[in-house]
């Protein structure tokens, strides 16, 4: 690589500087009691926050009570949620990063058990470990597949309750020191559940046509932008297509990019799937890696709307890739980030884009520029025994 990566090249959105165009993935760890934040968050958050990248998302977190997908998720809902999300704010912000909540509500997705205890409905093992199901609302009363819980048809009113939540929400947000917020409109949740035809058969004016079927994100988007910091820049998750036939296409979701855009979203953050299951842990043909940057690209060229790549994005040279040929504005990396959550400090130093291991907090950084040194010395040496070996 010659010149400086364009992933280690700043951002800026609104009022907010990112170090750079690399950003932990909203990733729900269903470690919550009562949607606390606890020591769990902390340092799965912090960790990724020393990772060096410039945006660390939380997880989704539930708007509502009965808007989380597992007992264990994350709220904010309450007085006690927010305080208890400070110190992480706190932490990330301390290490350079800037701290972004992901905003949401499950929907008919709500009531489910954790990945790793089912991934399905919640059951009588569930209930067995004081775990009960709860009623779950959507567009319509279309479960997600058979054995599911039937949603409850929501009233315009329950709309409205939600758009609410979600604001005050977005204003306990602010109030607990993130910087970006992103409402979650991906993956078949309530928003999403609400654009696909395949889960909204609603005949009123939150149904029907796509105009219809936006009008409750749309709402939604206005009610958080209102009283989300005018400074701060706001983000939607979108699943670009919803992987079902006749289902939510690219088309939509290129018009949706435009009213929002209208509505003050800074950032469209392209994902896709969901509304059949689950997105991540999908069944079908295995995903090629960058699956989903065509979506950003195409959001990105259709609104001139900034945007986020995600998905299958595995080394640091296709994350470079994506950025220097302007398919999207900033790169997010999940499982990666699981493995490694150093993933964006080495590929600053894969990238030639941090020499002296700079980036790296001072307490690494230091030694490990030394152990390098070392290293490169120590493979030349090696290299040069080699020779004179087979000589
Ligand atoms: C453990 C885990 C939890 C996730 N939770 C969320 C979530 O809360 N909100 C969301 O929008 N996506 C969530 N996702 C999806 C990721 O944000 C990301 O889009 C997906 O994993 C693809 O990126 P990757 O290939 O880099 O992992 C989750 C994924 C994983 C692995």
């Amino acid at each position: 690589m010659t010149g400086s990566p364009t992933l280690f090249t700043p951002l800026t959105i609104r009022s907010i500087t990112l170090r750079n165009r690399l950003v932990i993935s909203p990733m729900c760890q269903y470690s919550a009691s009562d949607g606390l934040a606890n020591d769990w968050h902390l340092v799965h958050l912090g960790k990724l926050a020393q990772g060096g990248a410039g945006l660390v998302f939380s997880e989704a977190i539930a708007v509502q009570c009965r808007g989380r997908i597992t007992h264990g998720d994350l709220g904010i809902w309450s007085d006690a949620q927010t305080q208890a999300l400070r110190r992480i704010t706190a932490f990330i912000s301390s290490m350079g990063s800037v701290p972004a909540i992901q905003l949401g509500h499950a929907g008919r997705k709500a009531s489910m058990q954790r990945p790793w205890h089912g991934n399905g409905p919640l059951d009588e093992t569930d209930i067995a470990r004081g775990e009960k199901p709860w009623d779950v609302i959507g567009p319509s009363a279309i479960p997600l597949a058979d054995g599911w819980l039937v949603p409850r048809e929501m009233s315009q009113a329950d709309i409205q309750k939600v758009v609410e939540d979600f604001a005050s929400a977005a204003r306990r947000a602010a109030d607990a020191g993130f910087e970006v917020a992103e409402v979650h409109a991906a993956h078949g949740y309530l928003a999403a559940s609400f654009l696909s035809p395949v889960s909204n058969h609603r005949n009123d004016a939150y149904g029907g046509d796509r105009a219809g079927r936006s009008r409750m994100l749309l709402e939604t988007v206005e009610a958080v932008r209102y009283v989300w910091p005018k400074d701060k820049p706001l983000f939607v998750r979108i699943s670009a297509v919803d992987g079902a036939p006749d289902g939510w296409s690219l088309t939509d979701t290129v018009a949706l990019a435009n009213d929002l855009k209208s509505l003050g979203v800074d950032v469209i953050d392209c994902s896709s799937g969901g509304i059949l299951g689950s997105a991540t842990a999908a069944k079908g043909p295995p995903p090629q890696p960058g699956f989903q940057v065509p979506y950003a690209q195409a959001v990105k060229d259709g609104s001139g709307l900034m945007t986020q790549a995600v998905g299958l994005v595995l080394t640091p040279a296709q994350a470079e890739t994506i950025v220097a040929e302007e398919h999207a504005d900033l790169v997010a990396i999940g499982r990666e980030a699981l493995t490694d959550p150093n993933w964006p400090l080495h590929a600053a130093v894969t990238l030639a884009g941090d020499p002296a291991w700079e980036q790296w907090p001072p307490q690494y950084g230091w030694w490990l520029s030394r152990r390098a040194r070392l290293l490169t010395a120590l493979g030349s040496a090696r290299s040069s025994n080699c020779c004179a070996d087979s000589f």
